[in-house]
């Protein structure tokens, strides 16, 4: 028996309370089925509901206790109807991407067999691809915390898109790796740099510190997209793609592009990844139109509980939970190929309950 590795619990607000319970519940199914020790859970309190009602967006002492825990796992948070005066909405979780440095933001997008192909050309049933948002800087940099931006008055808002050298090697050279990683597992180990270096200066340095590393992987394929031309070919030719590493907001829209051309955000997993800490949430919000209904789809949480399984067995060197995370996509993959998941985010009857029980028959676990 390993040793025991602690989780703080984020389940926030709307459907991120109901997916974080399903994905508690896979994910203890898988552990035990490998023989992994199991996770415990440290509860904290945060969201638009917890400062409706305090004032607080999490709880005091929580982002100490999210920060000594093995890993980071939130539902989703933010309501639009819950606001700060200057109308931006509670996102603690900014502030914890940056207090934590999570730099490399991971969302991998695949289609699975039996669930909605937006597109017509047959090539859409292999997409297969990841992209890598930097989580910390770029023009999110403003809004990880408040009072960066510089607001003149009534008359002008400056936000401000931060490029680092630091966080960009470190995010090149974690792009590299995962190609690498893919490419020994079968896939094609490419990269591609998706920037708007023809005309920001900022984005010039993000694509030379790009060319900087690119040496250091010569087994890596390499090219580059701007961005504008980069959403077209998402359309155009997804499945050419395999890793894209990109600066935040780029990211932030390309990754709801690309989750929803194998479905929707039910299925957008998310890893947000620093040197020393690891935070795992479905790339999707609180959903407040179908929310406390039993109709949101699970599956984006219950992956990215697999890919928090992944970064715990790297971090622990216990070999059972990569285990407990290959259960838990097989038992994806093989639930979508017998045609026995049919969330009602894609027209189908099952909602969260009957989608997580599905996946835990899979799972064997019933
Ligand atoms: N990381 C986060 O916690 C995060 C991310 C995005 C948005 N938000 C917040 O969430 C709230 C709602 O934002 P939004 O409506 O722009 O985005 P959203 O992702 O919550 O919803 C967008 C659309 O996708 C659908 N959807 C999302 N997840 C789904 C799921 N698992 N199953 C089925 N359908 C799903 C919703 O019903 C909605 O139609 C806002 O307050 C926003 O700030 C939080």
């Amino acid at each position: 028996m390993s040793k025991s590795l602690t989780v703080a619990m984020i389940e926030g607000d709307g459907i991120g309370v109901d997916v974080s319970r399903a994905t508690v519940a896979v994910v203890d199914a898988a552990t035990s089925k490998t023989g992994a020790a199991a996770l415990s859970y440290d509860p904290i309190q945060a969201g638009a509901g917890y400062f409706a009602q305090t004032g607080q967006d999490i709880e005091p002492g929580g982002e100490d206790r999210a920060g000594a825990a093995d890993a980071i796992f939130l539902g989703a948070i933010g309501l639009p109807s819950v606001r700060h005066e200057d109308g931006t909405e509670i996102s603690p979780h900014l502030r914890l991407r940056d207090k934590f440095g999570l730099y490399a933001g991971v969302r991998p997008v695949k289609a699975y067999p039996n669930a909605p192909q937006r597109l017509a050309d047959p090539r859409a049933a292999g997409i297969d691809m990841i992209i890598l948002r930097e989580s910390t800087e770029g023009l999110f940099y403003s809004a990880a915390a408040h009072k960066r931006s510089e607001i003149i008055g009534d008359s002008e808002v400056r936000d401000t898109l931060r490029i680092t050298r630091e966080t960009t090697e470190k995010l090149h050279h974690f792009g590299f790796k995962l190609a690498a990683r893919r490419k020994a597992r079968g896939k094609p180990g490419a990269l591609t740099c998706v920037d708007k270096a023809n005309v920001f200066a900022s984005m010039a340095f993000f694509r030379k510190i790009y060319d900087e590393v690119a040496p250091h992987y010569p087994e890596i394929e390499t090219s580059y997209a701007y961005v504008d031309a980069q959403a077209l070919n998402l359309i155009r030719q997804p499945w050419d793609y395999d890793v894209m590493v990109m600066e935040n907001m780029f990211g932030d829209i390309l990754s709801d592009l690309a989750g929803g051309l194998v479905g929707g955000m039910g299925m957008a997993a998310c890893a947000e990844i620093g040197d020393h800490h690891g935070l795992f949430q479905p790339a999707h919000g609180s959903a407040p139109d179908i929310m406390g209904q039993d109709k949101a789809n699970p599956l984006a949480a219950i992956l990215s509980g697999a890919l928090m399984l992944d970064y715990l067995a790297e971090k622990s060197g216990d070999n059972a939970y990569a285990k407990a995370a290959e259960l838990i996509e097989n038992a994806v993959q093989n639930g979508f190929e017998a045609a026995r998941i049919s969330p009602m985010e894609f027209g189908g009857t099952m909602g969260t309950e009957a989608v997580t029980k599905e996946v835990l028959a899979q799972l064997g676990a019933l």
